[in-house]
Protein backbone atom coordinates (compact mmCIF):
# COMPACT_ATOMS: atom_id res chain seq x y z
CA UNK A 1 0.00 0.00 0.00
CA UNK A 2 1.61 3.72 -1.30
CA UNK A 3 1.80 6.63 1.47
CA UNK A 4 -0.06 9.85 0.06
CA UNK A 5 0.62 13.37 1.25
CA UNK A 6 -1.98 15.09 2.94
CA UNK A 7 -1.84 18.82 4.40
CA UNK A 8 -2.95 20.05 7.48
CA UNK A 9 -5.69 22.42 7.05
CA UNK A 10 -6.32 23.18 10.59
CA UNK A 11 -5.05 22.62 14.09
CA UNK A 12 -7.27 22.20 17.25
CA UNK A 13 -6.22 22.77 21.12
CA UNK A 14 -8.38 19.96 22.81
CA UNK A 15 -7.31 20.41 26.50
CA UNK A 16 -3.72 20.74 27.17
CA UNK A 17 -1.78 17.55 26.25
CA UNK A 18 -4.10 17.20 23.28
CA UNK A 19 -4.38 18.40 19.37
CA UNK A 20 -6.51 17.78 17.09
CA UNK A 21 -5.00 17.99 13.17
CA UNK A 22 -7.48 18.26 10.08
CA UNK A 23 -6.34 17.34 7.29
CA UNK A 24 -7.03 17.58 3.53
CA UNK A 25 -8.08 15.29 1.36
CA UNK A 26 -7.63 16.49 -2.55
CA UNK A 27 -10.22 15.46 -4.94
CA UNK A 28 -8.22 12.81 -6.39
CA UNK A 29 -7.58 10.85 -3.39
CA UNK A 30 -10.95 11.11 -1.88
CA UNK A 31 -11.94 7.67 -2.57
CA UNK A 32 -8.68 5.77 -1.64
CA UNK A 33 -9.03 7.88 2.01
CA UNK A 34 -13.21 7.07 2.30
CA UNK A 35 -13.10 5.22 5.78
CA UNK A 36 -15.65 3.82 8.88
CA UNK A 37 -15.91 5.18 11.87
CA UNK A 38 -13.90 3.79 14.34
CA UNK A 39 -10.89 3.03 11.66
CA UNK A 40 -6.97 4.96 11.83
CA UNK A 41 -4.63 6.27 9.78
CA UNK A 42 -0.74 4.81 9.94
CA UNK A 43 1.57 7.97 9.80
CA UNK A 44 5.18 8.01 8.46
CA UNK A 45 7.69 10.10 10.40
CA UNK A 46 11.19 11.22 9.51
CA UNK A 47 13.03 10.61 12.92
CA UNK A 48 17.19 11.06 13.17
CA UNK A 49 18.59 8.85 10.25
CA UNK A 50 14.85 7.20 9.69
CA UNK A 51 11.69 6.95 9.97
CA UNK A 52 8.78 6.05 12.92
CA UNK A 53 5.33 4.92 11.95
CA UNK A 54 2.36 5.59 13.98
CA UNK A 55 -1.38 5.15 14.10
CA UNK A 56 -3.92 7.70 14.78
CA UNK A 57 -7.65 6.97 15.36
CA UNK A 58 -10.03 9.59 12.59
CA UNK A 59 -12.15 11.14 15.55
CA UNK A 60 -14.07 12.66 12.95
CA UNK A 61 -17.27 10.67 11.51
CA UNK A 62 -17.17 9.65 7.94
CA UNK A 63 -21.05 10.23 8.07
CA UNK A 64 -21.36 13.61 10.23
CA UNK A 65 -18.36 15.37 10.03
CA UNK A 66 -17.10 16.71 6.83
CA UNK A 67 -13.89 17.52 8.25
CA UNK A 68 -11.03 14.43 7.94
CA UNK A 69 -9.62 14.78 11.86
CA UNK A 70 -7.16 13.03 14.19
CA UNK A 71 -6.07 13.79 17.64
CA UNK A 72 -3.11 13.28 19.25
CA UNK A 73 -2.52 12.92 22.92
CA UNK A 74 1.12 14.05 24.53
CA UNK A 75 2.39 10.65 26.17
CA UNK A 76 5.20 11.35 28.59
CA UNK A 77 8.69 10.87 26.58
CA UNK A 78 6.93 10.10 23.59
CA UNK A 79 8.98 10.84 20.25
CA UNK A 80 5.63 10.79 17.81
CA UNK A 81 2.99 12.44 19.64
CA UNK A 82 5.01 14.85 21.06
CA UNK A 83 6.32 16.06 17.60
CA UNK A 84 2.30 16.10 16.12
CA UNK A 85 1.80 18.31 19.04
CA UNK A 86 5.35 20.52 18.98
CA UNK A 87 5.87 20.63 15.37
CA UNK A 88 3.13 19.99 13.48
CA UNK A 89 1.64 23.11 11.66
CA UNK A 90 -0.95 23.84 9.39
CA UNK A 91 0.13 23.90 5.52
CA UNK A 92 2.30 20.94 6.79
CA UNK A 93 2.67 17.86 4.57
CA UNK A 94 2.66 14.30 6.02
CA UNK A 95 2.75 11.15 4.55
CA UNK A 96 -0.31 8.82 5.35
CA UNK A 97 -1.48 5.53 4.18
CA UNK A 98 -5.40 5.48 4.01
CA UNK A 99 -7.36 4.07 6.61
CA UNK A 100 -7.42 0.79 8.00
CA UNK A 101 -8.90 -1.06 11.16
CA UNK A 102 -11.44 -3.35 12.15
CA UNK A 103 -12.54 -1.69 15.05
CA UNK A 104 -16.17 -0.86 13.02
CA UNK A 105 -19.39 -0.92 14.15
CA UNK A 106 -20.82 -4.44 13.28
CA UNK A 107 -24.12 -4.74 11.66
CA UNK A 108 -26.20 -5.61 14.54
CA UNK A 109 -29.35 -3.45 16.32
CA UNK A 110 -27.74 -4.55 19.86
CA UNK A 111 -27.22 -1.55 22.39
CA UNK A 112 -23.57 -0.22 22.28
CA UNK A 113 -21.45 -0.30 25.35
CA UNK A 114 -18.59 1.87 24.80
CA UNK A 115 -15.18 2.21 26.98
CA UNK A 116 -12.94 5.16 26.13
CA UNK A 117 -9.31 5.61 28.43
CA UNK A 118 -7.91 9.00 27.59
CA UNK A 119 -6.53 9.31 24.02
CA UNK A 120 -9.08 6.10 23.60
CA UNK A 121 -12.13 8.13 22.92
CA UNK A 122 -11.03 8.96 19.61
CA UNK A 123 -12.04 5.98 17.64
CA UNK A 124 -15.12 5.59 20.53
CA UNK A 125 -16.33 9.22 19.47
CA UNK A 126 -16.31 8.42 16.03
CA UNK A 127 -18.31 4.99 16.56
CA UNK A 128 -20.57 7.14 18.56
CA UNK A 129 -22.01 9.88 16.25
CA UNK A 130 -22.03 7.70 13.25
CA UNK A 131 -24.65 5.00 15.53
CA UNK A 132 -26.51 7.96 16.42
CA UNK A 133 -26.90 9.29 13.02
CA UNK A 134 -27.27 5.85 11.02
CA UNK A 135 -29.25 3.23 13.27
CA UNK A 136 -31.47 3.37 15.92
CA UNK A 137 -29.26 2.13 18.63
CA UNK A 138 -28.83 3.52 22.15
CA UNK A 139 -25.65 3.79 23.43
CA UNK A 140 -23.58 4.18 26.75
CA UNK A 141 -20.10 5.39 27.08
CA UNK A 142 -17.87 5.08 30.36
CA UNK A 143 -15.06 7.83 29.74
CA UNK A 144 -11.89 7.44 32.19
CA UNK A 145 -9.86 10.63 32.32
CA UNK A 146 -7.40 11.12 35.01
CA UNK A 147 -8.92 14.71 35.94
CA UNK A 148 -11.35 17.52 34.53
CA UNK A 149 -8.82 19.13 32.28
CA UNK A 150 -8.12 15.56 30.42
CA UNK A 151 -11.44 15.41 29.41
CA UNK A 152 -11.19 15.75 25.30
CA UNK A 153 -14.25 16.14 23.29
CA UNK A 154 -16.19 17.31 26.48
CA UNK A 155 -18.15 20.09 24.43
CA UNK A 156 -18.93 17.68 21.77
CA UNK A 157 -20.52 14.91 24.11
CA UNK A 158 -22.28 16.91 26.02
CA UNK A 159 -24.24 18.06 22.75
CA UNK A 160 -24.49 15.14 21.26
CA UNK A 161 -25.90 13.89 24.75
CA UNK A 162 -28.42 17.29 24.49
CA UNK A 163 -29.56 16.10 20.75
CA UNK A 164 -29.89 12.39 21.95
CA UNK A 165 -31.21 12.71 25.60
CA UNK A 166 -32.88 8.92 24.90
CA UNK A 167 -30.08 7.34 23.76
CA UNK A 168 -27.10 8.65 24.65
CA UNK A 169 -25.51 7.97 28.48
CA UNK A 170 -22.03 9.19 28.95
CA UNK A 171 -20.35 8.39 32.23
CA UNK A 172 -17.46 10.34 33.23
CA UNK A 173 -15.15 8.41 35.72
CA UNK A 174 -12.27 11.16 36.88
CA UNK A 175 -9.84 9.22 38.90
CA UNK A 176 -8.06 12.09 40.62
CA UNK A 177 -11.57 12.01 42.26
CA UNK A 178 -12.46 8.67 41.89
CA UNK A 179 -9.48 6.75 42.30
CA UNK A 180 -8.91 4.08 38.96
CA UNK A 181 -11.76 2.51 37.76
CA UNK A 182 -11.63 -0.85 39.07
CA UNK A 183 -13.29 -4.38 38.11
CA UNK A 184 -16.20 -3.95 40.35
CA UNK A 185 -16.92 -0.42 39.62
CA UNK A 186 -16.85 -1.23 35.48
CA UNK A 187 -18.83 -4.18 36.35
CA UNK A 188 -21.90 -2.06 38.20
CA UNK A 189 -21.35 0.15 34.91
CA UNK A 190 -21.99 -3.40 32.16
CA UNK A 191 -25.22 -4.73 34.49
CA UNK A 192 -28.22 -4.51 32.11
CA UNK A 193 -25.88 -4.44 29.21
CA UNK A 194 -24.99 -8.05 28.95
CA UNK A 195 -26.10 -8.36 25.46
CA UNK A 196 -24.65 -5.24 23.99
CA UNK A 197 -21.83 -4.69 21.49
CA UNK A 198 -19.00 -3.63 23.81
CA UNK A 199 -16.42 -0.90 22.18
CA UNK A 200 -13.15 -0.82 24.29
CA UNK A 201 -10.56 1.42 23.63
CA UNK A 202 -7.77 3.21 26.10
CA UNK A 203 -4.30 2.35 27.35
CA UNK A 204 -3.33 -1.05 28.45
CA UNK A 205 -4.49 -1.19 32.16
CA UNK A 206 -7.70 0.40 31.49
CA UNK A 207 -8.55 -1.82 28.98
CA UNK A 208 -7.25 -5.25 31.52
CA UNK A 209 -9.77 -3.67 34.00
CA UNK A 210 -12.74 -3.27 30.96
CA UNK A 211 -12.04 -6.50 30.30
CA UNK A 212 -12.06 -8.30 33.37
CA UNK A 213 -15.15 -6.18 34.22
CA UNK A 214 -16.81 -7.31 30.69
CA UNK A 215 -15.81 -11.14 31.98
CA UNK A 216 -16.72 -10.97 35.64
CA UNK A 217 -20.10 -10.21 33.83
CA UNK A 218 -20.04 -13.19 31.09
CA UNK A 219 -20.40 -10.80 28.40
CA UNK A 220 -19.86 -13.44 24.98
CA UNK A 221 -16.55 -12.74 23.55
CA UNK A 222 -18.13 -12.36 20.22
CA UNK A 223 -19.70 -9.09 21.47
CA UNK A 224 -16.20 -7.57 22.52
CA UNK A 225 -14.27 -5.45 20.23
CA UNK A 226 -10.88 -4.19 21.41
CA UNK A 227 -8.52 -1.32 19.75
CA UNK A 228 -5.17 -1.43 21.73
CA UNK A 229 -3.24 2.05 21.34
CA UNK A 230 0.38 1.01 21.64
CA UNK A 231 3.61 1.73 19.24
CA UNK A 232 5.36 -0.57 17.21
CA UNK A 233 8.95 -2.20 18.74
CA UNK A 234 11.75 0.36 17.95
CA UNK A 235 14.42 -1.15 15.27
CA UNK A 236 14.61 -4.24 13.09
CA UNK A 237 11.52 -6.59 12.45
CA UNK A 238 11.83 -9.90 14.17
CA UNK A 239 13.67 -12.65 12.48
CA UNK A 240 11.65 -15.59 12.77
CA UNK A 241 12.67 -18.96 12.05
CA UNK A 242 11.82 -20.48 8.98
CA UNK A 243 10.61 -23.49 8.29
CA UNK A 244 12.02 -25.98 7.12
CA UNK A 245 11.66 -27.04 2.84
CA UNK A 246 9.94 -30.10 4.19
CA UNK A 247 7.44 -28.14 6.06
CA UNK A 248 6.82 -25.20 3.88
CA UNK A 249 3.65 -25.66 1.94
CA UNK A 250 3.49 -25.22 -1.68
CA UNK A 251 0.25 -23.04 -1.25
CA UNK A 252 -2.19 -21.62 1.31
CA UNK A 253 -5.79 -21.52 0.68
CA UNK A 254 -7.00 -17.76 1.65
CA UNK A 255 -10.80 -17.21 1.89
CA UNK A 256 -10.86 -13.29 1.24
CA UNK A 257 -14.41 -11.32 1.06
CA UNK A 258 -16.76 -14.53 0.70
CA UNK A 259 -14.26 -16.24 -2.20
CA UNK A 260 -11.69 -18.74 -1.81
CA UNK A 261 -7.91 -18.70 -3.53
CA UNK A 262 -5.23 -20.55 -4.22
CA UNK A 263 -1.77 -18.86 -3.58
CA UNK A 264 1.50 -19.85 -4.32
CA UNK A 265 3.71 -19.91 -1.66
CA UNK A 266 7.60 -19.98 -1.41
CA UNK A 267 9.56 -19.94 2.05
CA UNK A 268 10.11 -17.18 3.75
CA UNK A 269 7.48 -15.12 2.67
CA UNK A 270 4.68 -14.00 5.56
CA UNK A 271 0.65 -15.09 4.23
CA UNK A 272 0.37 -11.34 3.21
CA UNK A 273 3.00 -11.49 0.84
CA UNK A 274 1.93 -14.83 -0.72
CA UNK A 275 -1.53 -13.09 -0.63
CA UNK A 276 -0.67 -9.95 -2.43
CA UNK A 277 2.05 -11.47 -4.64
CA UNK A 278 -0.59 -13.50 -5.75
CA UNK A 279 -2.90 -10.40 -6.81
CA UNK A 280 -4.94 -10.94 -3.49
CA UNK A 281 -5.96 -7.17 -2.02
CA UNK A 282 -5.99 -8.39 1.78
CA UNK A 283 -5.78 -5.82 4.17
CA UNK A 284 -2.82 -4.76 5.82
CA UNK A 285 -1.10 -1.53 6.85
CA UNK A 286 1.71 -0.99 9.41
CA UNK A 287 3.09 -4.43 8.36
CA UNK A 288 4.84 -4.52 11.85
CA UNK A 289 2.22 -6.89 14.22
CA UNK A 290 0.64 -4.14 16.02
CA UNK A 291 -2.23 -2.51 13.77
CA UNK A 292 -4.43 -5.50 13.32
CA UNK A 293 -5.47 -4.37 10.10
CA UNK A 294 -4.22 -7.65 8.72
CA UNK A 295 -5.66 -10.20 10.90
CA UNK A 296 -7.19 -13.40 9.83
CA UNK A 297 -8.50 -16.39 11.21
CA UNK A 298 -6.21 -19.57 10.80
CA UNK A 299 -8.75 -22.67 9.90
CA UNK A 300 -5.91 -25.22 9.03
CA UNK A 301 -2.42 -25.77 9.81
CA UNK A 302 0.13 -23.91 12.01
CA UNK A 303 1.77 -20.72 11.87
CA UNK A 304 4.92 -19.15 13.69
CA UNK A 305 3.84 -15.20 14.58
CA UNK A 306 7.33 -13.30 14.11
CA UNK A 307 5.10 -10.47 16.23
CA UNK A 308 1.98 -10.02 17.94
CA UNK A 309 1.13 -6.85 19.74
CA UNK A 310 -2.64 -6.88 18.96
CA UNK A 311 -3.95 -10.17 20.24
CA UNK A 312 -4.01 -11.96 23.52
CA UNK A 313 -3.33 -15.80 23.98
CA UNK A 314 -7.12 -16.66 23.74
CA UNK A 315 -7.33 -14.76 21.11
CA UNK A 316 -4.47 -16.88 19.61
CA UNK A 317 -5.88 -19.69 20.54
CA UNK A 318 -9.21 -19.39 19.15
CA UNK A 319 -6.94 -19.21 15.60
CA UNK A 320 -6.56 -15.15 15.03
CA UNK A 321 -3.27 -14.50 13.51
CA UNK A 322 -1.82 -11.48 12.59
CA UNK A 323 -0.93 -12.54 8.54
CA UNK A 324 2.09 -9.43 8.00
CA UNK A 325 3.92 -11.35 10.69
CA UNK A 326 2.90 -15.48 10.15
CA UNK A 327 4.65 -18.02 8.48
CA UNK A 328 2.97 -21.38 7.97
CA UNK A 329 5.20 -24.12 9.83
CA UNK A 330 3.82 -26.96 8.68
CA UNK A 331 2.48 -28.78 4.62
CA UNK A 332 -1.13 -27.13 4.89
CA UNK A 333 -2.22 -23.31 5.56
CA UNK A 334 -5.59 -22.13 5.71
CA UNK A 335 -6.90 -18.60 6.93
CA UNK A 336 -10.08 -16.68 6.05
CA UNK A 337 -10.49 -12.72 6.08
CA UNK A 338 -13.54 -12.24 8.05
CA UNK A 339 -15.19 -9.04 7.36
C1 LIG B 1 -4.57 1.45 15.87
C2 LIG B 1 -4.02 2.54 16.76
C3 LIG B 1 -4.68 3.75 16.84
C4 LIG B 1 -4.18 4.77 17.68
N1 LIG B 1 -4.86 5.95 17.76
C5 LIG B 1 -4.41 6.95 18.57
C6 LIG B 1 -5.12 8.19 18.66
O1 LIG B 1 -6.15 8.39 18.01
N2 LIG B 1 -4.61 9.15 19.48
C7 LIG B 1 -3.47 8.97 20.22
O2 LIG B 1 -3.05 9.91 20.93
N3 LIG B 1 -2.78 7.78 20.15
C8 LIG B 1 -3.21 6.79 19.33
N4 LIG B 1 -2.51 5.60 19.23
C9 LIG B 1 -1.22 5.48 19.94
C10 LIG B 1 -0.10 6.06 19.05
O3 LIG B 1 0.01 5.32 17.84
C11 LIG B 1 1.28 6.01 19.73
O4 LIG B 1 1.51 4.72 20.25
C12 LIG B 1 1.39 7.04 20.83
O5 LIG B 1 1.15 8.35 20.31
C13 LIG B 1 2.81 7.02 21.46
O6 LIG B 1 3.75 7.20 20.44
P1 LIG B 1 5.10 8.03 20.72
O7 LIG B 1 5.95 7.91 19.53
O8 LIG B 1 4.75 9.40 21.19
O9 LIG B 1 5.70 7.28 21.97
P2 LIG B 1 6.95 6.26 21.94
O10 LIG B 1 8.17 7.04 21.65
O11 LIG B 1 6.57 5.13 21.04
O12 LIG B 1 6.90 5.72 23.42
C14 LIG B 1 7.56 6.37 24.50
C15 LIG B 1 7.19 5.74 25.84
O13 LIG B 1 5.79 5.81 26.09
C16 LIG B 1 5.18 4.52 26.26
N5 LIG B 1 3.92 4.53 25.50
C17 LIG B 1 3.78 4.28 24.19
N6 LIG B 1 2.48 4.44 23.83
C18 LIG B 1 1.80 4.82 24.94
C19 LIG B 1 0.44 5.15 25.19
N7 LIG B 1 -0.51 5.13 24.20
N8 LIG B 1 0.09 5.49 26.46
C20 LIG B 1 1.02 5.52 27.44
N9 LIG B 1 2.35 5.23 27.25
C21 LIG B 1 2.72 4.87 26.02
C22 LIG B 1 6.14 3.55 25.73
O14 LIG B 1 6.07 2.32 26.42
C23 LIG B 1 7.48 4.26 25.95
O15 LIG B 1 7.98 4.04 27.24
C24 LIG B 1 -2.98 4.57 18.42
C25 LIG B 1 -2.31 3.34 18.31
C26 LIG B 1 -2.80 2.34 17.49
C27 LIG B 1 -2.08 1.04 17.37
S1 LIG C 1 -0.40 -4.88 8.98
FE1 LIG C 1 -0.38 -4.04 11.00
S2 LIG C 1 -0.38 -5.86 12.23
FE2 LIG C 1 -0.18 -6.61 10.22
Amino acid sequence: MDYHELSVARVVDETHDTRSFVLQVPEALQGRFRYQAGQFLTFRIPWEQGELIRCYSLASSPDVDAEYKVTVKRVAEGRVSNWFNDQLQVGDRIRVLPPSGRFVLRESEAPLLLFGGGSGITPVISLVKTALATTDRPAKLFYANRDAASVIFRAELDALVTRHPDRLEVVHHLDAEAGFADTRRLAEEIAGYENAHCYVCGPGPFMDVVEAALRSRQVPREQIFIERFVSPPDGEAPQVEVATEAEVPAEIVVHLEGRTHRVPYRKGQSILQAARAAGLEAPFACEEGYCGSCAAKKLQGQVVMAANDVFDADEVEEGWILTCQSHPTGPVCEVVYED
